[in-house]
C-alpha cells in the first residue's frame, strides 16, 4: 500500500549506513511501489557535491547492496531522480538556510535521518529548530548508541526533546525492525497454544544468544569505547528480552507495546558489584580461524592495548511474578563460532517419568525461535523412535523454516522502519523511558567491572567465547543449546 508523499533527508547522506542500509532500503521501497508523487529524497553531509554526484553514489551503492535481479532499471531511474543534495555543515549551520530553500514550503510528512555521530545529534536537531525547518508534520530518526551510560543517554534525549516532541521521535533499534523478531509477537499474541505456559512455572529458563563471526570491522573509534555491553547488550539483546517477558499490550498500539517493555526493564534484578563476577563474563577475542581462515586477535586488528570486551555473557533475573526463578541467560559477541542469533525458551522436564530406563532420556521441551540467518521457529518434542524395536524416546524439532513456507525476499529491517517512520507508526521504535531504563540496569555492570577490576577473559576466534561463559550456565546444571 503506498504511503503519502514524504521529504527524506539524510544527514551523514554519504556515509556507511546510508551507503549500506538507507539508500538501499528506500530503493527496495520504490521497487514496490509504496511512494507517491511527490517523494523526494535529500542527501545532507558536509562535503560539497552536485546532485548528479550524489545520484552517482547513490547508483553505486544500490548495484553494491541490492541483489542484481532485484534491479528495475526503470524504477531505478524514477528512483534517482528523487535524489537531491545539499552540503551541510552541523556545527557551523552553514547550508540550513539552503536546505531549506531545497525543501520549500511543502508540508508533507519530512523525516530527518540522522546518520551522523550521535555528539551532532543536539546540534543539528537546534539548527534544525533555528531555521523554522520543524513542522507539525516532521519527524527525526536517530540511531544508537544514545548515549554511553544513563547520564549521558538523558542529555542527548533532553537536547531532541527541546526541539521535536516524543512522538515526532524515533529511536531506531533495527533488531525490532527484523522479521522474526515481529513475528515473536504473533507467536506469543495470536496463539493460544503458548502464553498458558509462559511463565516459572513451565518454563525453567531461556537463552538469547546473538553470535556474530565479524571482527572489528572499520569501527576502531567507536567500538573500542564502546564494547559488547554497550553495542548489544543495552539495545539488541534487552529489547529481545522484553518481547519474550512482557505481558499481553492492550493493543498494537506504540504506546501500549512500549508500557509493557518498560516493566519489564523496570522489573530487572540490579546486578551489583559482589554478584557482577558471577553472573556477568566479559572475553576478547584472540588470534584464531573465523570464517573459512585466520584472523587477528582484538588487539592487533586495533593496533592499541585493550581491555574493552567483545563478548558478554549475562545471568540476567526479573523480578516480578510471571519470572521469579527464571534465569534469562545472555550472550553476544564478535567472532564467534558460527553467526547465528535465536531465543531459546526450555520448559520445565516431566513431572514423572512412567518409561523404562531403556527408552533413554527425555529432554525438557524447547521452543527455539531463529532470528538470523535462516529465520524460523523450532519447537522441540519427544517421540517414540519409529520401528518395531521397542519403546526408544527421541527428540525431533517440529520445524518451520520461514524460507521454505514462505515464498520471496526478506525485506531488510531498514525497510520496514522507515516506512513507520513516515506512517508515524512507533510501536517499533525505542521511547525515551525505555533507553533509560535499559541504561539503568547496565551502569551498574559497567561500574561493577570497573571497580572490580574485571577483565575481559580471553578466547580464540571462532569458538564460542571464553570457557567462564560455559561455567555461568553450567553452575547452575544447564548448557547452552548448540547453534549450528
Ligand atoms: C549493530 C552493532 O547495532 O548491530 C554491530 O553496532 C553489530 O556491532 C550489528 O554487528 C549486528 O546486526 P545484525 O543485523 O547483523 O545482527
Amino acid at each position: 500500500i503506498p504511503v503519502d508523499p514524504f521529504d527524506f533527508i539524510i544527514f551523514g547522506g554519504t556515509g556507511d549506513l546510508a551507503e549500506r542500509k538507507l539508500l538501499p532500503a528506500l530503493y527496495y521501497r520504490q521497487r514496490d511501489h509504496q511512494f507517491s508523487e511527490p517523494t523526494r529524497i535529500i542527501g545532507a553531509s558536509r562535503s560539497k557535491m552536485t546532485d548528479e554526484e550524489f545520484q552517482t553514489f547513490a547508483k553505486k551503492a544500490i548495484s553494491e547492496h541490492v541483489k542484481p535481479e532485484d534491479i528495475d532499471a526503470k524504477e531505478l531511474k524514477t528512483f534517482l531522480a528523487r535524489l537531491s543534495y545539499v552540503a551541510v555543515d552541523a556545527m557551523s549551520g552553514e547550508g540550513f538556510a539552503k536546505l531549506k530553500k531545497a525543501i520549500g514550503e511543502s508540508d508533507c510528512i519530512r523525516a530527518y535521518y540522522l546518520a551522523v555521530a550521535p555528539t551532532l545529534f543536539g546540534e543539528i536537531s537546534h539548527k534544525l529548530k533555528e531555521h523554522g525547518l520543524i513542522t507539525p508534520n516532521s519527524r527525526i530518526v536517530v540511531e544508537k548508541p544514545i548515549g554511553r551510560d544513563l547520564i549521558s543517554a538523558r542529555a542527548l534525549n533532553d537536547q531532541i526533546g527541546a526541539d521535536f516532541g516524543e512522538h515526532q521521535i524515533f529511536r531506531i533499534d533495527h533488531y525490532l525492525g527484523k522479521e522474526t523478531v515481529q513475528n515473536l509477537m504473533a507467536l506469543r499474541f495470536a496463539n493460544a497454544l503458548y502464553e498458558p505456559l509462559w511463565n516459572s512455572a513451565h518454563i525453567d529458563h531461556v537463552q538469547i544468544t546473538v553470535a556474530e563471526t565479524v571482527g572489528l570491522e572499520d569501527r576502531v573509534t567507536y567500538y573500542d569505547k564502546a564494547g559488547a555491553l554497550r553495542d548489544m547488550v543495552q539495545n539488541h539483546m534487552l529489547q529481545l528480552l522484553c518481547l519474550v517477558a512482557m505481558e499481553a499490550p492492550s493493543s498494537m498500539d506504540a504506546n501500549a507495546v512500549r508500557d509493557e517493555k518498560l516493566k519489564v526493564l523496570r522489573s530487572l534484578k540490579r546486578v551489583n558489584g559482589n554478584e557482577a563476577p558471577k553472573q556477568t563474563v566479559r572475553g576478547q577475542y584472540r588470534a584464531g580461524a573465523s570464517a573459512g581462515g585466520p584472523v587477528k586477535g582484538y588487539v592487533e586488528e586495533l593496533g592499541a592495548a585493550s581491555n574493552i570486551e567483545t563478548f558478554v555473557a549475562i545471568k540476567a533475573e526479573i523480578a516480578n511474578w510471571r519470572w521469579a526463578g527464571v534465569p534469562f541467560y545472555l550472550r553476544t559477541g564478535k567472532r564467534l563460532a558460527t553467526r547465528v542469533s535465536e531465543i531459546v525458551i526450555e520448559f520445565k522436564q516431566i513431572p514423572h517419568s512412567i518409561f523404562e530406563e531403556s527408552a533413554g532420556n527425555i529432554t525438557a521441551n524447547q521452543l527455539v525461535i531463529r532470528l538470523q540467518p535462516d529465520e524460523g521457529v523450532k519447537q522441540y518434542i519427544m517421540i517414540k523412535d519409529p520401528g518395531p524395536g521397542g519403546m526408544r524416546l527421541r527428540q525431533i524439532p517440529l520445524d518451520m523454516s520461514f524460507a521454505q513456507s514462505f515464498d520471496g525476499r526478506a525485506p531488510d529491517a531498514y525497510e520496514r522502519l522507515i516506512m513507520d517512520v513516515v506512517r508515524g507508526n512507533q510501536t517499533l521504535f525505542m521511547r525515551r523511558d525505555e533507553v533509560e531504563a535499559a541504561w539503568n540496569w547496565i551502569d551498574p555492570i559497567l561500574n561493577a567491572w570497573q571497580e572490580n577490576r574485571q577483565e575481559a577473559q580471553g578466547y580464540t576466534a571462532g569458538t564460542w567465547g571464553p570457557s567462564a561463559s560455559i561455567a555461568l550456565i553450567e553452575r547452575d546444571g544447564r548448557t547452552w543449546h548448540e547453534s549450528t
